[in-house]
């Protein structure tokens, strides 16, 4: 019934399309995909803005948007779209390594990036998220999320033309980009910001205003501090307005109100716009927050989920070759919310970052232990058949420690004190620590606290070199390259973080930095220097270690194609509390099924070959580590795993 209905409301909207849109050729690919996407389009606006008197000429609006954006779309983007709609799964192939960078610390600035794509490739990425490069005002930038011009590069970093530039290099090289739209909040030195300041009130719609304490009052009762130490409360005194903005984040981040239907048909603009400029992947920042709520803590709330299936559905239409990644810092069970329920396809964001993967590997590189990260990645809920993870072990924030408290007293630790005592060992406070972090997001009422620090420090490479002890060094690489090897082989899209793969130790310049010294994420957002790095070519450096060791799996990987996520990872119950064990089963081909192991202790251990003999592996010939392609220790049948070490074994073949 509703769709024949919404069948005669799209032919309304199409009757009264701004005839500039109706002038247009080569429409045909746009209105076919609107026809097929309109029915959810129409229903989550109306589930969002139905009530509103102005609802139809807001969903006259968001068509008309998607259009313009359509017509704007180069030949070339929409040949790609076509390839990908016929390709569908191409995004889960084992193919694609990404790394995360700042383009300036990288390389100073767009251009500079452009002329060292080739080190991405020498070390085999070919996906990269350029982290955000738009104008924000020098020193309340949150990193470049908070965003001043949504369409303006910042000048020091580069301009339009070069992001163009860039995406087209990137494109003849088979390289994907990936950039940041924040949806949640502007700068408030931005436009809208500055227009509802001077009193506008259709600009002061677009944010959470109020005049008084009541209601902000009501609110911080269940709200969590994001950055506590720097920006407590969720609120902001505005003088010139004469009201409490609402700001989750920095008190220079105001939260934007996705109650108004403008605020998300503008944002829907930019993401299009973005698109158009060649961006392949396009990360969606803190989509947790989208939907605030009194009573809760406003995240995760079921109209958040409708605003991204909504942004999905619109970008199906215009841009179907586009790809969303949530970043959802949130709960395992809540995280696989953000690629849709109930669907095989992704209905909200294709890719969502593990950072349930990511917390546990930390946990068990501190207590050199994997129980609670084999719990972790049992309750891990399945995900849908089309959507994939980003699997990482670094990124430009800090590492938090949410994993579920029910969990951490299973692995038979308390849940507070574990948590300390793993601040305690990354920040270096814990007897016999190799590791040089530092706290983050110090919350003093709830005693929570963060981690910061490059992987290298957080490892013990930085102390390693400072007395020099040549079994702390090797130990620091191997834990590097221990953690890559699972990162590369769980299932996703791994993303490497850029300094990484050359050992980048924490830069401690930001302490001297009046806007960046309260924030210890700085710690880990390096410039790389490019001398050190030549030392990657240099026989036995440290660099060339972790260099050549990260370059040679990620080529190995790519030639696994177990390794591609079609959910056909299964975690091998092998009753050793240090070791860590999955396989990537191929039901059509048993030989090509892949076993990962990892030992997270200071030890070694071994499994009995005959136990994963019963379990269906290595039954007909010799087993082979397809990381370095030789045969793994194996003593009395037993298969010996060294400290810190890995396999990804597989069945011989030549056997
Ligand atoms: C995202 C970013 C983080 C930023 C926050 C606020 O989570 O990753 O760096 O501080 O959003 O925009
Ligand atoms: C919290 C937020 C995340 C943000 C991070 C910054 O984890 O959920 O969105 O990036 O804080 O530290």
């Amino acid at each position: 019934m509703y769709e024949q209905i919404s069948h005669s409301l799209l032919n309304d909207i199409l009757t009264k399309l701004d005839p500039e849109i109706v002038r247009q050729p080569k429409m045909r690919h746009f209105y076919t995909r609107l026809g097929a996407n309109f029915y959810a389009i129409h229903s989550m606006f109306r589930r969002l803005y139905g009530e509103r008197s102005d609802f139809n000429t807001q969903m006259q609006r968001l068509v008309e948007t998607m259009a313009s954006q359509y017509i704007a779309r180069s030949e070339y983007l929409k040949e790609s779209d076509l390839q990908r709609e016929r390709d569908h799964n191409w995004f889960l192939s084992q193919q694609w390594v990404g790394m995360a960078l700042y383009s300036d610390g990288f390389a100073d600035n767009l251009q500079g990036l452009q002329a060292k794509l080739h080190y991405l490739q020498e070390l085999g990425i070919n996906m990269v998220h350029v982290m955000p490069v738009l104008d924000c005002p020098p020193g309340k930038s949150d990193g470049g999320y908070a965003v001043r011009d949504f369409r303006r590069i910042d000048s020091r970093i580069g301009s339009l033309e070069d992001i163009d530039a860039l995406a087209k290099a990137m494109h003849k090289r088979g390289m994907l980009l990936t950039l940041d739209v924040v949806l949640n909040h502007t700068s408030d030195a931005h436009q809208w910001a500055v227009r509802a300041r001077n009193g506008e009130s259709a600009y002061q719609d677009y944010y959470y205003t109020f005049p008084d304490r009541e209601i902000p009052d009501m609110f911080e009762e269940t709200m969590v501090e994001i950055f506590p130490h720097t920006s407590p409360g969720n609120f902001t005194w505005c003088e010139e307005m004469g009201s409490w903005v609402m700001t989750s984040f920095h008190s220079y981040q105001w939260d934007l109100n996705y109650s108004n239907p403008s605020v998300l048909i503008e944002m829907l603009d930019i993401i299009l716009y973005w698109a158009n400029h060649g961006a392949d992947i396009l990360r969606l920042d803190a989509v947790a927050f989208l939907w605030k709520k009194i009573g809760g803590n406003c995240q995760n709330e079921r109209e958040a989920h409708r605003i991204l299936q909504l942004l999905k559905g619109c970008c199906q239409v215009t841009a179907p070759g586009v790809l969303f990644i949530a970043e959802a810092i949130v709960a395992p069970i809540e995280i696989t919310k953000y690629f849709g329920e109930d669907a095989i396809n992704a209905k909200e964001c294709e890719i969502a970052y593990n950072a349930t993967f990511m917390a546990l590997l930390w946990d068990a590189v501190a207590t050199k232990k994997t129980e609670l990260l084999n719990r972790g990645i049992k309750s891990l809920p399945d995900k849908l058949e089309r959507a994939t993870w980003l699997n990482y072990i670094r990124c430009h924030d800090d590492i938090g420690l949410g994993f579920d408290d029910a969990d951490i007293r299973l692995a038979g630790y308390e849940p507070t004190a574990h948590r300390r005592f793993l601040v305690d060992y990354y920040t270096g406070n814990f007897e016999n620590s190799p590791a040089r972090g530092q706290p983050f997001g110090q919350n003093e009422k709830t005693g929570d606290a963060r981690i910061s620090g490059t992987l290298a420090s957080l490892v013990g490479l930085e102390s390693a070199l400072e007395t020099g002890d040549p079994q702390a060094i090797d130990t620091a690489i191997n834990i590097i390259l221990l953690l890559h090897s699972m990162i590369l082989s769980f299932g996703g899209i791994p993303l490497l973080y850029y300094g990484d793969a050359i050992g980048t130790l924490n830069d401690y310049s930001y302490q001297l930095d009046e806007s960046k010294c309260r924030d210890s994420r700085w710690i880990h957002r390096p410039t790389i220097d490019w001398e050190k790095a030549e030392a990657r070519h240099q026989l036995g450096s440290v660099e060339r270690r972790i260099f050549d060791g990260l370059k040679t799996l990620i080529a190995v990987r790519k030639e696994i194609p177990a390794f591609a996520d079609f959910n056909s990872r299964e975690l091998l119950d092998i009753d050793n509390p240090h070791l860590l064990a999955y396989a990537h089963f191929d039901h059509e081909n048993a030989s090509s099924s892949v076993l990962v192991v990892g030992n997270f202790d200071t030890v070694p251990h071994s499994i009995d070959l005959e136990m994963l003999q019963k379990k269906g592996f290595f039954t007909l010939g010799s087993i082979r580590d397809l990381c370095t392609g030789e045969r793994p220790s194996i003593f009395n049948n037993q298969l010996a795993i060294p400290a810190h070490g890995f396999y990804w074994l597989s069945e011989s073949r030549s056997a």
